[in-house]
């Protein structure tokens, strides 16, 4: 027995995902599953994937740590590819104006929402950013997520947001679950630029951006493209320059109002756009035609009490669509995978097998992953988890209760 052999074995589904691309439209319900399947690890990646017998027809046992998953189905770990996991503050206060009526935008316009978190992120120190981000990440592994993706946007100034990323960097070092970092320096004016967006992007394009990409500190740029907030035409002029630096593109899009932001993540080929609770037909019909993946987060729309992203009509139209938590202080103070598969399928009309691959191989293309993660094929990484009962079909049925029993990161298991 070597510990860094590992044979799963048994299981009621192997549900696969196999893939080294986004699935779009129809392919969202190919979930590849295998009966009475097992999968063989070593040195934390996938070697074997198959029926249990083929499987033990190739390898020596002997060799291996051995789970029985009887009874059990294994898939491939979450990918959540939308957070704020690194934040100071909280925000009870605004939820609660929120439960009286009163909406995200009017909180934002009076000093509250993004400004709010961005004052308490700047004065926390470096240790409480970190203990606070490893804490969040501890809760997201026992739910299943082995990958996430998460962004600045809380500092609006060149240290603060340096910080936040080189937390993220830190905690990637030292947490078993990978971290994807974005750059959203532009993710609200600060108090010091109010009135004057325009020269807050020149700040960010001259100051910190140049600051990010030479310490390497985030592989994908996103902005807040939003009424009251970044026009396209400033998203666009900052999402170029960060083009320019090799950093990959997102955006949120099309959240609060219909504003065009899904035809600009389209027309600057980014990897994904994100919300599109009010994007048009005209979008939807873009996003369809393109690389980009339409990543929906429908637990912000459940805490922000508005309406869901039209996930069945994007994947009818045969867009690609992945899940996302958006974890952040203000618009979803939520890490719940599965709160998340159950309005997925319930509001949005996902089927399960929809839901299964918007969370793994097209949550890993919102990453730019799918070579390495987001699917269980031979040469990936070892990245699973086991759910206590035989079929995914628990996830969204078994409602809000998390069934992942453990978590396997790079071929090691963590019980929930
Ligand atoms: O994705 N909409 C913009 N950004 C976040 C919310 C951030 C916050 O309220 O702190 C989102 O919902
Ligand atoms: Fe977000």
């Amino acid at each position: 027995m070597r510990a860094d052999k590992l044979l799963i074995r048994n299981a009621s589904q192997v549900v696969t995902c196999s893939g080294f691309a986004a699935k779009k439209g129809k392919a969202m319900s190919d979930i590849g599953i295998i009966n009475d399947g097992a999968v063989a690890t070593l040195n934390g990646l996938i070697t074997h994937v198959g029926t249990t017998k083929d499987v033990l027809s190739c390898i020596n046992e002997e060799e291996y740590t051995v789970i029985d998953a009887t009874g059990k189905a294994l898939l491939p770990g979450f990918v959540d590819s939308h957070t704020h996991f690194v934040f100071g503050g909280y925000r009870e206060e605004e939820f609660s104006w929120r439960l009286r009526g009163d909406s995200y935008m009017s909180i934002m316009e009076r000093g509250g929402g993004i400004v709010n978190t961005m004052k308490a992120t700047r004065e926390s120190s470096y240790d409480d950013l970190w203990e606070r981000g490893y804490g969040h990440l501890v809760k997201m592994m026992e739910m299943g997520v082995t990958t996430v993706e998460g962004k600045s946007g809380y500092g609006l100034d060149l240290e603060t947001e340096l910080m936040q990323l080189r937390v993220m960097k830190d905690i990637d070092e030292k947490h078993p679950v990978d971290i994807v970092s974005t750059f959203l320096g532009a993710h609200a004016i600060p108090p010091e630029y109010k009135g004057r967006a325009d020269e807050y992007i020149n700040y960010v394009i001259e100051t910190v951006l140049p600051a990010v990409a030479k310490e390497k500190l985030a592989g994908f740029c996103d902005v807040f493209c939003e009424k009251d907030v970044f026009s396209v035409k400033q998203s666009e002029r900052l999402l170029r320059v960060a083009q320019e630096l090799g950093m990959k593109l997102k955006l949120h899009a099309d959240e609060i109002v219909t504003f065009g932001g899904a035809e600009l993540a389209v027309e600057l080929n980014a990897i994904s756009a994100d919300h599109l609770l009010q994007v048009s037909d005209e979008g939807i019909r873009q996003l369809a035609d393109s690389n980009t993946v339409a990543t929906l987060l429908p637990l912000t729309a459940f805490s922000l009490r508005e309406s869901y992203a039209r996930g069945r009509k994007m994947i009818d139209a045969g867009c690609a669509v992945a899940l996302a938590t958006d974890l952040n202080p203000g618009s979803c103070f939520s890490c719940s995978i599965p709160l998340l598969i159950a309005l997925a399928c319930i509001y949005m009309e996902l089927t399960p097998e929809e839901a299964v691959t918007a969370l793994t191989i097209n949550g890993a293309a919102a990453v730019g992953r799918t070579d390495t993660i987001g699917s269980i094929d031979v040469g990936k990484k070892a990245d699973m988890i086991l759910l206590r009962y035989p079929s995914y079909k628990f996830l969204p049925y078994h409602i809000g209760m998390n069934i992942v029993e453990a978590t396997i990161k790079n071929g090691k298991t963590y019980h929930s």
